[in-house]
């Protein structure tokens, strides 16, 4: 039976992909596909409720990620799997890769103890695509300041971002036939025109 593709949007805060993720579910759904989008921590009632206290409640790293993984295991639970087993096709705006690059990255915790919690929570998914949207800090930094009510993440200082960034570059070059980087600092149109050449290749045509 044919399975729905699983898409993830990444990149540092103020990147600009929740920009792109309606726009291009709409051009996977032009091609006749049924298709949900949904978010990271969150996605369910249940990691609703963790996202905020993720996003807001100063906790231990490895407590962080440990949430980070149980509202991730309901999502794909409640959400994620059935979908894909129904054929639809499921957009999530970041997975697990924000775990590697916050938890990892930002916060330092051992890239070893979180690649056994992935294989733990879903050893045998992984995304069809991610697509990376790329800013340097700069451009990310002045992107951010329009936004008001900075949560906890987004409070973090500058070399905090690098080691994101540094992070999702690294597994970029580890996964390259996964990872697509989209250099995020061009024109918003030129961005939209790309990701609609994206999807028409992922919908075979
Ligand atoms: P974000 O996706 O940027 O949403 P919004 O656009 O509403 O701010 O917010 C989610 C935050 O959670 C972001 O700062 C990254 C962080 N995060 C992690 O640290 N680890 C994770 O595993 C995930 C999924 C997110």
């Amino acid at each position: 039976m044919a399975t729905g593709k699983f898409i993830t949007f990444e990149g540092v805060d103020g990147a600009g992909k929740s920009t792109h993720i309606a726009a291009f579910a709409d051009s996977v759904r032009q091609h006749g596909k049924t298709v949900i989008t949904t978010r990271e921590p969150g996605g369910t009632v249940l990691g609703e409720r963790l996202r905020a206290l993720l996003l807001h409640e100063p906790m231990d790293l490895e407590t962080e990620a440990l949430l980070m993984f149980a509202a991730r295991r309901e999502h794909l639970a409640q959400v994620i799997v059935p979908a894909l087993t129904r054929g639809d096709w499921v957009i999530s705006d970041r997975f697990t890769d924000a775990t590697f690059a916050y938890q990892g990255g930002g916060r330092g915790m051992s890239l070893d103890k979180l690649s056994q919690l992935e294989q733990w929570v879903h050893g045998d998914l992984q995304p069809d695509l991610t697509l990376l949207f790329d800013v340097p800090l700069e451009v990310a930094r002045e992107r951010l300041q329009r936004t008001r009510d900075l949560d906890k993440f987004e409070q973090e200082q500058d070399d905090f971002f690098v080691r994101v960034r540094q992070v999702y570059l690294q597994r970029a070059e580890a996964f390259p036939h996964r990872i697509r980087v989209i250099d995020s600092t061009r024109p918003i149109a030129d961005i939209s025109r790309e990701l609609q050449q994206v999807a028409a290749f992922l919908c075979g045509e």
